[in-house]
């Protein structure tokens, strides 16, 4: 195949390429394009609604799942996706925000995500606030069962934590990472006691600087309306996109001195090493490289 990467954590799992609404009206003589790993792609839905999907004329396994349609860029078995049990909870809103085009690598978009030690100082009046600084002590493990990233009992004061908070709380975070270029946060739900409202982060590689971000919303919301809750996730994502792109290099450094430098909260380091340990290569920066 065509791609532009022999990383195998790319080549043998499941890739997004963006939402399945996409393929409406589609067919294989009126085909949508997108790019992922540095590729072309063709994509369609035959007469049954099926997802079709080629590269340079070679047919890609695809599949759709929770809404978004996912390619498998290598030659091997397909692992199994991702489990999100909310997407099919009776009583939840599915709320796609679409994607939003970012140019840096889809690690650094993914570990962005995870920091919650921006909040007062990037999201300000939103999901934090100055002098509300301090990231109170929490956990992050990996989940040996699936080799999961797992940050729990995270807490954080928030002036403005959804589009339909009133007031400041203290949110309940879990942080969640399924695949390098995947990721989930698990955030007290104001509408339902004991449950969270999800937010996930699906990360389209076009190549390793650019890629398209697509968020989904998994939420048990009364009032607001799709529109409110995709402008809510705009406003933030667009505070964050262009200190995203600001960053150099744009690959992610996952060792040597550029790392020393940079300061990562526990999650982040966890996220780092846990890409050290797949030998993740796809996104990062390679110093000594040519
Ligand atoms: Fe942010």
């Amino acid at each position: 195949m065509p791609f532009c990467t022999t990383d195998p954590n790319l080549r043998n799992d499941w890739l997004t390429v963006g939402s399945a609404a996409q393929l409406r009206g589609t067919d294989s003589e009126h085909p949508v394009t997108t790019r992922l790993l540095g590729n072309d792609l063709l994509l369609w839905q035959d007469a049954d609604g099926a997802p079709h999907c080629s590269a340079d004329g070679s047919a890609m396994p695809i599949r759709q799942c929770y809404g978004y349609l996912w390619v498998l860029a290598g030659d091997g078995t397909a692992p199994a996706l991702f489990d999100l049990p909310e997407y099919a909870q009776p009583g939840r809103r599915i709320v796609d925000c679409g994607g939003i085009g970012v140019a840096t690598s889809g690690l650094r978009v993914v570990e962005n995500f995870l920091d919650i030690g921006h909040f007062p100082y990037v999201h300000t009046g939103t999901l934090g606030k100055v002098p509300h600084t301090e990231v109170a002590p929490y956990r992050a493990q990996v989940d040996p069962a699936t080799g999961e990233i797992w940050a729990t009992d995270c807490h954080f004061f928030q002036p403005r934590a959804s589009a339909s908070a009133a007031d400041g709380i203290d949110a309940q975070y879990q942080y969640r990472v399924m695949q390098p270029f995947t990721a989930a946060l698990y955030k007290s739900c104001p509408n339902r006691d004991g449950e969270r409202d999800v937010i996930c982060l699906f990360v389209q590689p076009l190549d390793e600087e650019q890629v398209i971000a697509h968020v989904l919303l998994v939420y048990f919301e009364d009032v607001l309306s799709d529109a409110d809750m995709i402008a809510f996730q705009h406003m933030i994502f667009g505070q964050d996109k262009p200190i995203l792109e600001s960053h150099r290099p744009r690959r992610l450094p996952l060792s040597g001195p550029l790392e020393a430098h940079m300061r990562c909260d526990l999650t982040a380091a966890t996220y780092r090493r846990w890409l050290r340990q797949r030998d993740v290569r796809f996104g990062v920066h390679a110093p000594t490289a040519a």
